[in-house]
């Protein structure tokens, strides 16, 4: 029938993945767009503000279930529940409780940004963890982890944001690094680090003259350290952007919690307390206290204050 269009469960006009987020194009006209979107179990997701304060979003959770932070009150929203979003001022977070299917609907299409300008640069950073036997998924946890110590930290939205996108391409410019020096066994030459240590430069040279300016030095800084012993620029203290601080632990951290080519991976706490031998020295203080918090709270590691689960005495020698 001319003007109408009937779609079967699971067709689209077009499909972009994202952030471990799908996101499917129903259907476009008059520059309105109907997407669904599924989100995996505990990954974070953002509406955020438009240029346009015109722009109208809205949402219909299908299935699942999402916890929203309004004013710092957190809700939980289920199937049929349904938001919108209008001259909104500030980005809004949501964390998917369970796996989660919304309907959404925008009047600004906003399906090609994603698709073209999200989709390429995601498109690098899963080659580069695909060429990285080791890293695979680890821009995702470095993402996840971060974004919870600033949140713990009580850093602006508009922070928490760059830190999750940040994040998510900081080892994006090891795309130019070969694969044998990635997957080597052994300790590097001297001339294969200093390949290495082009990757935060290189990450922002293919990022820059996109909307992701604002992280450009987030990047570029993720390896350096407090005492000046990082790369590229052997920066210091606070001369580091505390938004590359808190990745430099996320990242340290998921690298010890990995397997890697001549080892295996190390505990959580083992790996947290390396980190905290290296505060003040590579690490800030701060952050990795916030980090102990958050690890704590997820009992991926001891709480000691709760005496129900006080470590055991060390075991006798006798
Ligand atoms: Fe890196
Ligand atoms: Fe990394």
């Amino acid at each position: 029938m001319e003007g109408f269009k009937i779609g079967k469960k699971g067709s689209s006009l077009e499909r972009v993945k994202y952030n471990r987020n799908d996101i499917s194009l129903l259907t476009r006209g008059d520059g309105t767009e109907v997407l669904l979107q599924s989100i995996e179990k505990d990954r974070l997701f953002y509406i955020y503000p438009s240029d346009n304060p015109e722009v109208m979003e809205f949402y219909l959770i299908l299935s699942g279930e999402v916890v929203c932070e309004v004013d710092n009150e957190k809700l939980v929203l289920g199937p049929q529940d349904y938001f919108s979003a209008k001259g909104l001022i500030e980005p809004i977070h949501f964390t998917a409780l369970s796996n989660v299917t919304l309907l959404w609907v925008t009047t600004e299409p906003i399906f090609d940004s994603l698709s073209n300008e999200i989709s390429s640069l995601m498109d690098v950073v899963k080659k580069v963890e695909l060429k990285d036997h080791y890293t695979y998924m680890h821009s995702d946890r470095v993402a996840n982890n971060a974004v919870k110590i600033a949140k713990k930290m009580n850093l602006n939205k508009d922070q928490v944001n760059n830190i999750n996108t940040a994040s998510f391409l900081h080892d994006i410019g090891k795309i130019n690094i070969p694969e044998d020096i990635l997957n080597k066994p052994t300790f590097l030459s001297d001339e294969e680090f200093s390949i290495v240590k082009k990757h935060p430069v290189d990450g922002v040279e293919m990022i820059k003259g996109n909307q992701y300016e604002e992280i450009l030095p987030i990047i570029e800084q993720h390896h350096e350290r407090l005492n000046g012993s990082g790369y590229p620029y052997g920066l210091t203290g606070d001369q580091i952007l505390l938004e590359s601080r808190i990745i430099a632990v996320s990242d340290s951290f998921d690298a010890m919690t990995e397997d890697r080519p001549y080892r295996k991976a190390f505990e959580p706490q083992f790996a947290l307390d390396e980190i905290k031998r290296l505060v003040d020295i590579h690490y800030d203080k701060h952050v990795v206290e916030a980090f102990e918090e958050v690890l704590k709270e997820e009992g991926k590691i001891p709480d000691y204050l709760d005496a129900s689960i006080a470590p055991l005495q060390p075991a006798s020698t006798e």
